[in-house]
């Protein structure tokens, strides 16, 4: 039975433009483990999209003076372009704007309320006098109580995480007049998370092994304070209405509705592919989100599910850490970062981005983007093993051999080719194993490592010295590189994938990409044949010099300006 796999990367909110540290934390990664998994012949499917609801966006809206639907709308372009860009293969990137979604979030809540996972409560809610409205979260400011931070949301403390309640902030401000807030009475629908505490802990615990420490441990962090209700709708316009009467000019809490955006997503692409993915239990879905998502994914999100009770619950939730920027947090308002809406007019090779991004996932602790870096690792790494290696095994090919090395073999009598066919055989299935569980930085290095094994194969074979004295032996040689060079453009794919292919159909003249359905089986296979022709080789890599490090710096890092991108 073919395997089943929908992926998912977090909505971002489209409050402005995508920085490094989304990339990293949900898009790359994902990306990265589907097109692993399409290649290995599973049924997979990368859902994800934007999500426009919550305060972020009004609050933009609000300072730039324009209507929020016009500028999510615009956001929501540069989002899309900037995934295309870096060439995140979603299957669909949708927005939580389309009335499916909206329809899909109405009827998921009317389920739970039936089943009696609702409640209604009245609250004391931030409230700001000044403007004589109730305050959503992220209008609200004030101290953690946990950390001291003194810029912290009402929902959250973006400095430490944790998860806050209404009137746990020390000290609230409304965030967009600077008034004290106060309290006001009002009315919420809550979901009642105590209710499913054990059934919610049991499966945390389920996953204990599955997860990566810090996802296990912040879920167990949210289990062990207790469960609470928690209000589900809040006194806005912008959202999702809330189908319930006495309630209909609230909406839905940004999460709540966001979150099903996977689900909605996916039946956008029609019922039988969505039921297949949600409802069948032997289809697994893997959730990737940065580090303040974790407990919305394994608490809050978990919970909707096991009220509802007719979906599928997450296989894995794989939670990144932060990216800082040369040692500091990104920041918007500082312009401390790399906007990535530059990328749309910047022509650095995308591929050099991506393998340097692999190279700090912080996927165990949070990590640095360092220009310095990025330029060591395209030209040590990248070129200096990938690049160097189908260069020269192409570029001699070509030369010397009018790129046909027709009835060239292997010799089974010799080390190297021994060694090196062993290592065709062995590789693509170890780089495999670190690709499925998730370890891309991994999975990267012994990528690089398979490349290496090349350019030590080439340096023991010296084709360049043998070709005056024996060109028999220089072909023997190439040949044996040409079998690893297409072998390692699979293997190398989920992360390179636009000079991959490049390579497969350009340089080696093959059919098809190297991420077509069901590839990687060929990766370990010596198939080739010896006068199968390859095209003229061009240069994959450039050589990052100083002046173009300090070039392509000044030009990403160029603050944006939210008012241009509404007015284009
Ligand atoms: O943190 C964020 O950017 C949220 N918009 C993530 C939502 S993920 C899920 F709910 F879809
Ligand atoms: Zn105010």
């Amino acid at each position: 039975m073919v395997e089943k796999i929908l992926i998912t990367a977090a909505l971002p909110y489209i409050n402005n433009v995508p920085h490094m540290g989304h990339i990293v934390g949900s898009h790359l990664p994902a990306d990265i483990q589907y097109r692993h998994a399409i290649a290995t012949g599973k049924d997979a499917i990368f859902i994800g999209g934007s999500d426009q609801h919550g305060t972020p966006a009004v609050m933009a809206a609000k300072q730039l003076g324009v209507e929020t639907q016009d500028l999510v709308d615009k956001l929501h372009e540069v989002h899309k372009k900037v995934y295309a860009k870096l060439n995140i293969a979603y299957t669909n990137y949708s927005n939580t704007a389309n009335p499916n979604h909206h329809q899909f979030v109405q009827e998921f809540f009317e389920t739970i309320h039936r089943k009696g996972f609702t409640s209604t409560e009245k609250r004391d809610m931030y409230y700001c006098e000044n403007e004589q409205m109730f305050l959503p979260d992220r209008y609200v400011i004030g101290t953690c109580p946990t950390c001291n931070y003194e810029a912290a949301n009402a929902d959250q403390c973006e400095e430490c995480a944790t998860v806050l309640s209404t009137g746990d902030l020390i000290d609230p401000t409304c965030y967009s007049c600077g008034e004290e807030s106060h309290f006001k009475e009002t009315e919420h629908v809550m979901i009642q998370l105590g209710q499913l505490t054990d059934t919610i802990d049991s499966w945390v615990e389920s996953n204990k092994d599955n997860w990566r420490p810090h996802v296990y441990s912040e879920a167990k962090r949210w289990i062990n304070e207790g469960l609470k209700s928690r209000s589900i709708t809040r006194d806005m316009d912008w959202g999702v209405k809330v189908p319930l009467e006495g309630f209909n000019d609230k909406v839905f809490y940004v999460w709540f509705d966001a979150l099903l955006g996977y689900a909605s997503f996916t039946q956008e692409l029609g019922q039988e592919v969505f039921e297949s993915y949600w409802k069948n239990p032997d289809a697994q879905i893997m959730h990737f989100l940065g580090k303040d998502n974790v407990p919305f994914h394994t608490i809050f999100w978990t919970g909707m599910l096991q009220a509802h009770g007719e979906l599928n619950l997450p296989s894995s939730i794989i939670g990144y850490n932060y990216l800082n920027f040369e040692g500091q947090k990104f920041s918007k308002s500082k312009g401390v970062g790399v906007f990535c809406s530059n990328l749309l007019t910047s022509d650095i090779n995308i591929d050099s981005l991506r393998s340097y991004l692999t190279t700090v996932l912080p996927e165990n602790r949070d990590s640095d983007f360092k220009w310095d870096s990025y330029q060591a690792v395209t030209n040590n790494e990248l070129l200096g093993k990938i690049g160097n290696f189908f260069n020269r095994t192409l570029n001699f090919t070509w030369k010397n051999f009018n790129g046909n090395l027709n009835g060239a073999t292997t010799n089974p009598q010799d080390m190297a080719d021994i060694s090196l066919v062993s290592k065709i055989h062995e590789m693509p299935g170890k780089i495999s194993t670190l690709f499925e569980q998730s370890k891309f930085r991994d999975a990267y290095k012994l990528v690089l490592e398979y490349a290496s094994e090349g350019n030590r194969y080439l340096e023991r074979k010296s084709p360049w010295k043998t070709i005056k004295t024996n060109p028999e032996k220089a072909k023997h040689a190439l040949y044996l590189a040409l079998q690893l060079a297409k072998s390692l453009t699979i293997v190398a794919n989920p992360i390179l994938p636009e000079t991959m292919n490049q390579v497969w159909t350009e340089q080696l003249g093959l059919e098809g990409t190297p991420g077509d359905a069901g590839r990687w089986a060929e990766a370990t296979k010596l198939n080739l044949p010896s006068n199968h022709p390859i095209h003229q080789p061009t240069h994959l890599y450039e050589k990052i010099t100083d002046e173009r490090l300090e070039q392509l710096r000044t030009e990403l890092s160029k603050p944006h300006s939210l008012e241009q991108i509404v007015k284009e």
